[in-house]
């Protein structure tokens, strides 16, 4: 059946493999016959209707949202804010007066968003949930649904679900850019079908990553993934693999954020990984990276291979610069696995953690 392991180890290990085949499966569900994106007419609607999009999600689902919003703010020219759901219960910011609320959540069953969910809708405003479990809760309750298509997902830490998120939020932000009638010289089906691709790539290449963590991350204390701009976001994600399911304290900072306080944890040895996917924050990644090791840090850069140096640990096959959080994830994902795996670590099932959580 579909939620078995087989041949894998873990569910995670599975997952993470599963994501090119999840890529090729939305490009499939979210095209006509005729290869051109195909989304719900009210959907559509409700996007080209709205103001300011606000995108409600906790967790990993939360971390695919503020990739979302470049891509909704670049592609689609609408203005996204993102809030983690326990936050935005309790303190409700000032809101448009066209605002769409998009729920993120993989299970479509978590309580912090579905309360916010319940308010939004008091308030008569409109909501779309974007999910991986069609007739969840989230997606009964909402107007509107986009099913993220990635098979059931097992593993507690979530992997597919997020790479699925992203690509559903890039198809959401060029279907809106089309009701606009915005031009763009981006398809996003070719750019998806390139990333799946580079996805194969990467997970072929698993006996590198474990090869790169042994060393690496077996002793450590602690981690730090440093990146700009979308690479920042994909470094929050990295974080939260490394700390859920290997114990590893980890954070995910902005490189440039890096000398106004986090500089001053760096010791001989921690371990910093950043990412280089960004050609216009490449130079001032770079700097962040030798200012690190010059406090002793045991740094590796993970780059884009567009901007690949001689140096660097890990390069990543191209893939369009709006994208790259879908390939750049993978090599963490990983990461975060092999450091888990040998550390002995329960992957599937980490201490204190569960799948879907059903209480505020
Ligand atoms: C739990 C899981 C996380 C997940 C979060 C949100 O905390 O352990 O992996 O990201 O819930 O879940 P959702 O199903 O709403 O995406």
């Amino acid at each position: 059946s579909d939620i078995e392991k087989g041949t894998y180890p873990h569910f995670m290990l599975k997952e993470i493999d599963e994501q090119p085949f999840a890529m090729r499966k939305i490009i499939n569900e979210y095209q006509n016959e005729n290869n051109e994106l195909k989304l719900d007419a009210d959907v559509q609607m409700a996007m080209k209707a709205a103001d300011r999009i606000y995108i409600i999600a906790c967790g990993t689902s939360y971390h695919a949202g503020l990739v979302g919003k470049e891509l909704i703010e670049k592609l689609a020219s609408v203005p996204v804010e993102v809030h983690v759901a326990s936050e935005f219960s309790y303190n409700i910011p000032l809101l448009s007066e066209k605002p769409l609320f998009v729920f993120i959540s993989q299970s479509g069953e978590t309580a912090d968003s579905r309360a916010v969910l319940v308010k939004i809708k008091e308030m008569g405003y409109p909501a779309l949930t974007i999910t991986n479990v069609p007739g969840s809760t989230l997606s009964r309750e909402a107007d509107y649904t986009l099913n993220l298509y990635a098979g059931p997902e097992i593993a507690v830490a979530s992997t597919k679900a997020y790479t699925a998120q992203i690509a559903v939020l890039a198809i959401l932000a060029v279907d809106t850019a089309q009701a606009k009638g915005l031009k763009l010289d981006f398809d996003p089906m070719q750019e998806l079908a390139i990333v799946a691709n580079a996805m194969e790539t990467l997970t072929d290449q698993k006996e590198a990553m474990e090869e790169l963590v042994t060393n690496y991350l077996q002793a450590a204390r602690n981690a730090f993934f440093i990146g700009r701009s979308a690479d920042y976001h994909v470094c929050m994600e990295g974080a939260l693999k490394l700390k859920e399911i290997s114990y590893i304290q980890a954070e995910g900072f902005a490189g440039g954020e890096l000398k106004h306080g986090t500089i001053a944890l760096i010791e001989e040895g921690t371990p910093i990984i950043a990412l280089a996917t960004q050609p216009d924050v490449n130079y001032a990644i770079r700097g962040n990276v030798q200012e690190v090791i010059a406090r002793g840090a045991n740094a590796m850069i993970i780059s884009m291979k567009s901007l690949e140096q001689d140096t660097d640990a890990f390069v990543l096959p191209q893939v369009h610069d709006l994208l790259t959080p879908l390939v750049s994830v993978v090599p963490l994902q990983l990461l975060a696995y092999y450091a888990a795996l040998h550390r002995g670590c329960d992957i599937d099932k980490p201490r204190n953690l569960a799948k879907s959580v059903t209480v505020e």
